[in-house]
């Protein structure tokens, strides 16, 4: 259904008091960008406060350009007449495709460097240690993240009849993000890495992620805000559950002090085996909140939607939401089974994993349920066949994972390519 702007509104794309913020923000980090350039005690440091530099004027251009199309055309040039604001949207599904293909082939090419070693061509650059990062960056965070971003900015509007929130700052999410997945993958190939794993990128990439979240996260709350539908949809609920943890998760994964603000290299803030139950507490629930809760969200619009079928139960799906977001904070321990990580919190760490089978299963319960009469779809929806086999997966991975971290088992399957199967 299509939502009209409200009345006297500006027209998208033209210069609002919050756009001349965001273009003076946007000045004074290009100039912020060129003196840390210009003073960079390291190669990675200076390249990095250039491409800054660059992306923050380019910015700038963008806005400039954008307000004299949209005084032109009445309207900003991705404005396609439904009153939602489905150009970021498009722009994008387009970064997700194009990051599952270089996510990808640089996974091809990992592959074939562990069965064939002279593939590593003997540069650093190139190298199986500085690849294997930008692999699983890739396809997490820029694929996945892409996909998630873009899809809840296209399902908030749909469940709360409203047009997103912002001109600009959907905008800004989405080439905010972008950039920090390209700071991100540049960093890793020039070998700037904090050797936390699935957390790889230095503080000042953290800390521009940090500014780029807070205004999705903003950007989402506004959405809701100003919904027309009476009851927020559950999917938003997933949705908003994994920006709100992500960036709990991202901050106090992060907590680090440069060795200066002119270098790219810093140090954590916790010591010996508390960084690593940090580490894992973070990484754990970057699999529970970035690729469970948000991707939840995915699925309880498009299963119901491609099936044309109700969610077989709501209550289910707030039971399951509750209980999934309380158990998952919990479960990050069963990574260190068997370390200098203290025992009780082994054991914790795996009964917590083992009840989160439950509302874990209650989620792809629900998802198949719903296609409860529509199970004909199947022969001829290649849609909802794609839909049926992810939520099948999800289920498989999440019996597996509890499996998985149980000490006796995990003390068979760790170190092996199981681990990596389960997956
Ligand atoms: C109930 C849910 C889940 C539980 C309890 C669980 C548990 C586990 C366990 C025990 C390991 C092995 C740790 C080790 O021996 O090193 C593991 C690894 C992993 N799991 Fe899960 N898992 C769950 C769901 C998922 C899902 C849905 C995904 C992805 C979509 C996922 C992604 C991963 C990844 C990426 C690793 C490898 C971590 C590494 O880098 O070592 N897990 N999980």
């Amino acid at each position: 259904m299509a939502v009209s702007s409200a009345p006297g509104s500006n027209l998208p794309g033209t210069m609002t008091s919050a756009a001349w913020a965001v273009a003076g923000s946007l000045i004074a980090g290009t100039v912020l960008s060129i003196i840390i350039a210009a003073k960079a005690q390291d190669a990675p440091m200076a390249a990095h406060a250039w491409l800054f530099a660059f992306a923050f004027a380019a910015g700038v251009m963008v806005l400039g350009q954008r307000h004299l199309n949209a005084t032109t055309h009445g309207g900003a040039r991705e404005d396609d007449g439904t009153g939602y604001n489905d150009g970021v949207v498009k722009a994008g599904a387009i970064a997700t495709l194009f990051w599952g293909v270089a996510g990808f082939l640089v996974g091809v090419v990992i592959a074939f460097q562990l069965a064939f070693p002279f593939l590593n061509l003997d540069t650093a650059f190139t190298n199986f240690g500085r690849l294997r990062p930008l692999h699983t960056s890739a396809v997490i965070f820029a694929f996945g993240g892409n996909a998630l971003i873009a899809t809840s900015f296209y399902v908030v509007q749909r469940t709360c009849r409203t047009r997103l929130a912002g001109d600009v700052a959907p905008w800004f999410v989405f080439w905010g993000y972008n950039l920090f997945i390209v700071v991100a993958a540049t960093g890793y190939l020039m070998g700037v890495s904090q050797a936390r794993e699935y957390a790889e990128p230095e503080w000042y990439a953290d800390l521009w992620l940090t500014i780029v979240w807070v205004v999705y996260l903003l950007v989402f709350l506004a959405t809701l805000a100003k919904r027309k539908e009476p009851h927020i949809y559950v999917a938003n609920w997933f949705y908003l559950a994994f920006i709100v943890t992500i960036a709990m998760l991202h901050i106090g994964n992060n907590l680090a002090i440069p060795e200066s603000f002119t270098s790219s290299k810093s140090y954590s803030l916790f010591p010996g085996v508390q960084d690593a139950l940090i580490q894992w507490w973070y990484g754990h629930n970057a699999v529970g909140f970035f690729l469970t809760a948000g991707f939840l969200g995915m699925m309880y619009y498009f299963v119901p939607k491609r099936a044309e079928r109700p969610v077989y139960s709501y209550r289910l799906s707030i039971v399951h939401f509750w209980s999934l977001i309380f158990l998952y904070i919990w479960a990050g321990p069963h990574h260190l089974h068997f370390t200098a990580l203290p025992d009780w919190a082994q054991t914790l760490g795996m009964t917590f994993s083992i009840m989160l089978w439950m509302p874990s299963w209650g989620g792809m319960i629900n998802g198949l349920m719903t296609l409860s009469g529509a199970w004909d779809k199947l022969r001829t929806d290649p849609v909802i066949r794609m839909l049926v086999v992810s939520v099948a997966f999800y289920g498989m991975s999440t019996f597996e994972g509890p499996v998985m971290s149980v000490k006796a088992v995990n003390s068979l399957s760790h170190y092996t390519d199981w681990t990596i199967g389960h997956v």
